[in-house]
């Protein structure tokens, strides 16, 4: 029970929001939608105000009569329960209900998301109308799947989450010298005699404890995944039959983990919004798909939300140049997706997202736009069956939420983009063609044959064994800077770092020396590096390159290889360059039929080809015309 009840093939579709519309609308909608291919839509995302207008009285009249006119025309229906946005009447009743900033400012309704995930009215709110939804419509025809609220990642330091934390952090260390000794309590004078004593880690003076914060973003993670459950719960009892899924939102910012996340729901879905301005914005998508794919286990999961018509860059919206939305699109398919979906079907008139694009403009159908996305949505029940063998490969990239969120700290030796980091790989992989899965430091290693660990800095006992006898059984291991400098509780492994692996790596990292920006340190043969830099004692391996200069490191070694078991370890001991990762890669014999600006994924007997250049291009037999796709037989 994976895929939308009763949607055939591949999905396409959107967030559909028909009670900001007059009914005159609905009909229009539903025509509109068969003819771009629609099958399935998101419907009461928002809507908890219109479902319940005063506590306990509510209108279920219009969604009927929408359920009822899109199942007429065999649209099948994703619906939300609309705790993402509770209604002003329940936050003027419950203002502890409201999230609270780390600065202490409890936030107002009037914008979304404004609410406590800790806080007993809204959990108690959220089960009774999720509950509410379920016994009307579990068993609607029109039914295909349940979206359970939105985008979870609106923490909250709220005095009900300090009092939750308490609870989590007396689960997890049992003792309250065992969370003083974890988090270093000693240090500046952070040592607790009592559980009431800990508070959310709040604005304070200066640097926060990195143990209290990391902590505190798990349990951010595990109290709105219980959110999540209690209603997923009251969902399933009123119907095991239809699928639940709740849509994922990258960064961050974001507290879920969603390897913990993964398994308890049907389907993964995400949503993807690139921000780059140019062609990183292919790379992003196709980093979300892998990612999602990853957490799905490798199977199915589906793209539940991108823009039609526009990227969403740090300075404001970037036009997608026409084509661009179709081959995003099978960017995410070819990587796993079983469709494609919006943020939003009609574009709003009003709100604080009327300018964002959708499937249907404001101009209506007589648009470049609609003409683009009917013809893309009636494209693909063409090639729904290309979809049916995994997405396979054998190289894996550790994927570690903890080390994200760790890497934000302020306190670090020098700055560390951590997502950058893991997208370098990716990239420099995917210009030569190789697909990637991504995998948690703890997780199944074994189908793969090459693992990469880009500054893997928070790394735990369990996930240091888990390498360890990936390369001991034959694996070859690539790990990057700060890679292991620190344990699941934050604290430095002692006497050369690498999580205690000093024998696996064959050398000792003995000091980190991040260099000033903008200097980068070239190594013998080797690009160069920027930033970072770390003094590597040899310990055994075998020096791959060394800088070429630089205080301290000039002649050191920067990239080593260690044999170990039936495997190697290799390690960067820099912020290489795109271009060194890529000579190291050569090195690795690592490359695939892909090709800069290029994506080629073969599934099965199925080669799906992207071509993002401004160029024809042939890959075997087959010509793609410029900025367009291709699926064909593998030849
Ligand atoms: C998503 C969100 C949607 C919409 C969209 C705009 O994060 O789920 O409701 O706001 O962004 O890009």
């Amino acid at each position: 029970m994976h895929w939308p009840k009763g949607v055939d093939g591949l999905s396409y579709g959107g967030d559909y929001n028909p009670e900001q519309w007059p009914e005159e609308t609905w009909d229009d909608d539903v025509m509109l939608m068969r003819e771009a291919g629609v099958n399935l839509v998101s419907v009461g995302v928002f809507s908890w105000a219109r479902l319940e207008p005063r506590p306990g009285e509510y209108d279920f009249g219009w969604l009927d009569t929408v359920l009822g006119k899109l199942h007429a025309g065999g649209i099948g229906v994703n619906l939300a329960t609309p705790t993402a946005s509770p209604p002003p009447w329940f936050t003027l009743a419950h203002p502890d209900a409201l999230n609270t900033r780390p600065d202490g400012v409890r936030q107002v309704h009037g914008s979304r998301d404004t609410y406590d995930v800790c806080a007993p009215a809204y959990r108690e709110a959220s089960r009774a109308i999720a509950a509410t939804l379920a016994e009307r419509y579990a068993d609607h025809p029109a039914l295909a799947m349940w979206h359970v609220h939105n985008e979870y990642g609106s923490a909250t330091y709220s005095a009900h989450a300090e009092q939750a934390f308490r609870l989590w952090l007396q689960a997890k260390y049992e003792t309250i010298d065992a969370l003083n000794d974890a988090w270093w309590g000693s240090f500046w004078s952070q040592h607790y005699s009592e559980w009431e004593q800990i508070l959310a880690p709040r604005a304070t003076q200066y640097l926060a404890n990195p143990a209290h914060e990391l902590d505190f973003k798990r349990f951010t993670s595990d109290a709105m995944l219980e959110h999540y459950k209690e209603q997923r719960d009251l969902l399933r009892a009123a119907n095991p039959d239809v699928p639940i899924t709740t849509n994922f939102v990258f960064g961050q910012w974001v507290p879920v983990d969603p390897w913990k996340w993964a398994s308890e729901v049907d389907l993964v879905a995400f949503d993807s919004y690139p921000s780059a301005p140019d062609e990183r914005a292919e790379q992003q998508s196709a980093l979300h798909a892998d990612l999602s794919r990853s957490w799905a286990g490798g199977g199915d999961w589906l793209l539940m939300e991108q823009a039609a018509a526009s990227l969403h860059s740090h300075d404001g919206a970037i036009a997608k140049a026409p084509g661009r939305m179709a081959r995003h699109s099978m960017i995410h398919i070819s990587r796993g997706s079983k469709g494609a979906m919006f943020f939003q079907w009609r574009a709003g008139r009003g709100g604080a997202e009327q300018w964002h694009s959708a499937l249907l403009p404001h101009a209506g159908k007589h648009t470049r736009m609609f003409r683009e996305v009917a013809e893309f949505g009636n494209t693909l029940p063409g090639i729904a069956h290309t979809v049916a063998d995994p997405v396979e490969t054998d190289v894996a990239i550790l994927w570690s939420p903890d080390s994200w969120w760790a890497t934000a700290g302020k306190h670090l030796p020098a700055p560390v983009d951590y997502l950058e980091n893991v997208a370098q790989i990716h990239r420099v992989l995917r210009d030569r063609g190789v697909i990637a899965d991504f995998v948690a430091p703890e997780g199944d290693l074994s189908k793969y044959t090459t693992v990469i660990a880009p500054t893997t800095y928070v790394l735990s006992q369990a996930g240091a064994e888990n390498l360890r006898w990936f390369t001991a059984g034959g694996g070859r291991l690539v790990a990057s800077y700060l890679t292991g400098a620190v344990d699941e509780n934050c604290q430095v492994w002692l006497d050369g770092y690498l999580g205690g692996m000093t024998d696996l790596f064959g050398i000792r990292v003995t000091e980190h020396l991040p260099q000033p920006a903008g200097e980068p340190r070239a190594l013998w043969n080797f690009g160069a590096a920027e930033r970072f830099c770390e003094l590597v004692e040899l310990r055994g391996a075998q020096c791959v390159t060394q800088y070429a200069s630089g205080d301290v490191i000039e002649n050191q070694p920067a990239v080593t290889v260690n044999p170990f078991g039936e495997g190697e370890a290799w390690y960067v001991s820099c912020k290489l360059v795109d271009e060194a990762w890529d000579r190291l890669f050569e090195e690795l014999k690592l490359s695939g039929p892909g090709r800069p600006g290029l994506d080629v994924v073969d599934r099965g007997p199925w080669r799906f080809i992207i071509n993002h250049t401004e160029k024809e291009e042939q890959v075997g037999n087959v010509i793609v015309p410029a900025g367009s796709w291709a699926v064909d037989k593998k030849r």
